[in-house]
C-alpha cells in the first residue's frame, strides 16, 4: 500500500524568514524525523505561487535553489527514500489540474479569503494570480493525496479550501482525491493547540512577512546573527511591566514566548510557566535573541557547505518521480469530467 503524504510549500520571492522557518520549515523537518518510514514526505517551492507577491524576476531561479539549500540546512534529510523535494512549475500538472479546478471553485470562495483581502487591500491593480492562487495551492495539495499539510496559520483557509474542494470533487465523481484532513487534526498531528503565527517584532499585531516593508520587524535567516539579534533586542512589548502569554494585550510579550517555545523544542504552555508573572522584559528578549542568534549561525554555517549538485541530482530524480504520480492523477480527474475515454 502506498504511504500517507506529508506535504508543504514554500514560496521563493525574496528571502525566507522566522516565521517561515518556524511555521513550516521547522514542523514539516521534525515530521521527517518523527514519521519517514510511515509516510512520504513532499517539500516542494512553489515556484509559480511566487510571483502572486512582487518578486525580483531575475533573482527568482537562484532563490529557488538557495530556498532549498536552505531546508537542506534546517535538518531537511534529501537521502531518506521518502522524501521528495522538486519545484512546481517542473510539474506542468499542477497548472493543469488548476483550470480544472477553477470550475469547481466559486467566486465567492476565493473572495473570501483573508490573505486574498490583506494582499490586494489599497492596491490599484490585484492580478487574477494572487485571487486564484489557492486554486493552485488546491492542485498542489490535492495531485499527490496530501494527508497532512502542514502550515502556518495563515494558511488554514487555504487547507480548508482544499478539503471542500477535495469533497465536493468526490461527492460528484466518486472517490478520486485523498481528503486534506480538517485543520484541528492538522494541529494534533503537529503537537499542537494553535496554529502558528510569528508577528512582526516592531508591530506584533501583524504577520512577520517578507513581503511587508517592515526589516526591523522581520528577522531574515540571512540576517546576521548579531543584527537578529537586536532586533529582538528593540522588539516592541507593552507598558503593563508582568509576563503573561495573551495576544489580546499582550501581543509582543507572547510572540516572544512563543519563539522561544519553538526554538527550544518546548511547549507555550511550559514556557509559560516558567516566566507567567516575571517582570524583566530584558531577560524575556535576552533569551530569544540568543536562541535566534544561534539557529542563524548554525543555519548560515551548514548552508555554506552545502554542494548544490548534490540538490540539483535530487531534484532532477524527484521531479521525473513526481511528474509521473501527478500526471496519473491528473488523468483520472481528466476521465472523470469528460475529457479523456474513461
Ligand atoms: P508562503 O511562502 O507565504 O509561506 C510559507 C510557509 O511559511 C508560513 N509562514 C508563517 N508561519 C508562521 N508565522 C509567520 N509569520 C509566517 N509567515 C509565513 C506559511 O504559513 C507557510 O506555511 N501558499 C503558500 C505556499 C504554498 C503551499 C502549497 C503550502 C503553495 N502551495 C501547498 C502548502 C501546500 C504560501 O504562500 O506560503
Amino acid at each position: 500500500m502506498e504511504k500517507p503524504v506529508i506535504l508543504t510549500g514554500i514560496r521563493s520571492n525574496g528571502e525566507l524568514t522566522l516565521g517561515n522557518y518556524l511555521g513550516a520549515i521547522k514542523p514539516l523537518i521534525k515530521m521527517q524525523a518523527m514519521h519517514a518510514g510511515e509516510y512520504q514526505i513532499n517539500m516542494f517551492v512553489p515556484d509559480l505561487h511566487s510571483f502572486t507577491t512582487p518578486v525580483e524576476h531575475n533573482l527568482l531561479y537562484e532563490n529557488t535553489l538557495n530556498n532549498l539549500k536552505i531546508f537542506v540546512a534546517s535538518g531537511l534529510d534529501i537521502n531518506n527514500s521518502d522524501t521528495y523535494i522538486y519545484r512546481q512549475s517542473f510539474i506542468s500538472s499542477h497548472t493543469e489540474l488548476t483550470w480544472i479546478l477553477d470550475c469547481f471553485i466559486y467566486f465567492g470562495e476565493l473572495n473570501r479569503m483573508t490573505q486574498f483581502k490583506e494582499k490586494s487591500d489599497g492596491k490599484e491593480s490585484v492580478s487574477v494570480g494572487l485571487f486564484n492562487y489557492p486554486a493552485l495551492m488546491t492542485a498542489d495539495i490535492l495531485l499527490y493525496d496530501a494527508k497532512y499539510i502542514p502550515v502556518g496559520e495563515d494558511q488554514r483557509q487555504h487547507i480548508e479550501l482544499a478539503r471542500d474542494v477535495a469533497i465536493r470533487i468526490n461527492n460528484q465523481f466518486g472517490s478520486i482525491f485523498t481528503i486534506p484532513e480538517e485543520w484541528n487534526q492538522q494541529l494534533s498531528f503537529s503537537n499542537l493547540h494553535q496554529g502558528i503565527r510569528i508577528r512582526s517584532l516592531k508591530h506584533p499585531e501583524a504577520k512577520m512577512s517578507k513581503s511587508i516593508d517592515d526589516p526591523s520587524g522581520t528577522i531574515l535567516l540571512t540576517d546576521n546573527p548579531q543584527d537578529a539579534a537586536k532586533k529582538i533586542m528593540s522588539a516592541t512589548t507593552d507598558s503593563l511591566g508582568h509576563i503573561n502569554y495573551d495576544f489580546k494585550l499582550q501581543p509582543g510579550v507572547s510572540n516572544l514566548l512563543q519563539i522561544i517555545a519553538l526554538l527550544s523544542d518546548r511547549t507555550i504552555e511550559e514556557v509559560t510557566i516558567e516566566w507567567q508573572n516575571q517582570t524583566n522584559y530584558g531577560e524575556l528578549k535576552k533569551v530569544a535573541a540568543d536562541l535566534v542568534g544561534s539557529l542563524l549561525s548554525e543555519l548560515q554555517g551548514k548552508v555554506k557547505s552545502i554542494d548544490q549538485s548534490t540538490i540539483l541530482d535530487k531534484l532532477t530524480q524527484d521531479e521525473e518521480s513526481m511528474r509521473a504520480v501527478a500526471a496519473a492523477k491528473l488523468y483520472k480527474i481528466q476521465q472523470a469530467v469528460g475529457l479523456r475515454q474513461k
